[in-house]
């Protein structure tokens, strides 16, 4: 199932790089301005899809662009966001990529998450580590948030519902080294596991933005929750994902 799951990552990653900064029909989503989709997001799923169900035709898929596909009583459920990144797309910046993840009776078994212009792989399977192009990572050792790499993102409808996210990225600009804010919460969850950032956190994130990178922030040693402590669900909007060691400090930081 990994390769299966490599192999889609990488046509559907292959697919995106090569549209980037051609033309493209961008439309607005869910009635919200901000919010775009393109015909480049509806091909690169369909790639994907493909390919999972030419092997797994029975499995269920949780799809961002064409939803959720019941499988014949399967305990399988792939989960896929075909370009993390779409606004970044929109605007040829080149941070964005294809993340699938894949869960067995709603515990998550594996994770792909493929960045086409670093062509950077991250691959996690449960029990057995995480992997950048096939070489183990784990989660930095930076124990304060004084020392620490951060990065967030901020929800389409930041404009009718704030829900603190300024707030707490000011906060953390004044007490962390430096915040960063990439447009991509799939290679934002990566870059945790592969020890680049010490901390992610947002407040409105669906499950196929998080399902592969959560997996992987585990598997690398890392540690993921909600913002008070609580066990992560890729059902619930909130994360925080970070390297453990400055995981009380971030909760803490995400008081108001
Ligand atoms: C978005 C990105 C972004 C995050 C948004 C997501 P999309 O996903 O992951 O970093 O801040 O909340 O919706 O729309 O590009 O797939
Ligand atoms: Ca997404
Ligand atoms: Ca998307």
């Amino acid at each position: 199932m990994l390769n299966i799951a490599i192999d889609a990552a990488r046509t559907a990653g292959k697919f995106l790089k090569q549209n980037l900064g051609k033309a493209m029909d961008i439309q607005r989503k869910g009635g919200q301005e901000k919010n775009l989709v393109t015909e480049i997001d509806k091909g690169s799923e369909e790639l994907i899809i493909d390919i999972i169900r030419r092997h797994f035709p029975g499995h269920d898929i949780l799809a961002e662009e064409s939803g959720s596909k019941k499988g014949k009583t399967s305990d399988y459920r792939w989960i896929i966001d075909p370009l993390d990144g779409t606004t970044n797309f929109t605007h040829g910046f080149p941070v964005f990529c294809v993340s699938i993840g894949l869960e067995h009776k709603g515990e998550l078994q594996l994770g792909v998450i493929y960045d086409p212009n670093f062509d950077e792989l991250f691959t996690a399977e449960k029990g057995r580590g995480a992997y950048l192009n096939g070489k183990r990572i784990t989660v930095s050792s930076v124990g304060s948030l004084e020392a620490s790499l951060l990065v967030t993102g901020f929800p389409y409808n930041i404009v009718e519902n704030p829900n603190h996210a300024v707030e707490h990225f000011v906060k953390f600009l004044m007490k962390a080294q430096a915040v960063r804010r990439m447009g991509s919460a799939a290679i934002d969850l990566a870059y945790v596991a592969a020890g680049r950032y010490e901390g992610f956190w947002e407040v409105a994130l669906h499950p196929w933005d998080m399902a592969a990178g959560a997996l992987l922030v585990t598997e690398a040693g890392g540690t993921i929750s909600d913002f008070h402590g609580n066990a992560f669900s890729i059902y619930e909007p909130e994360v925080l994902a970070s390297n453990g060691a400055v995981h009380a400090e971030m909760m803490e930081a995400l008081r108001i």
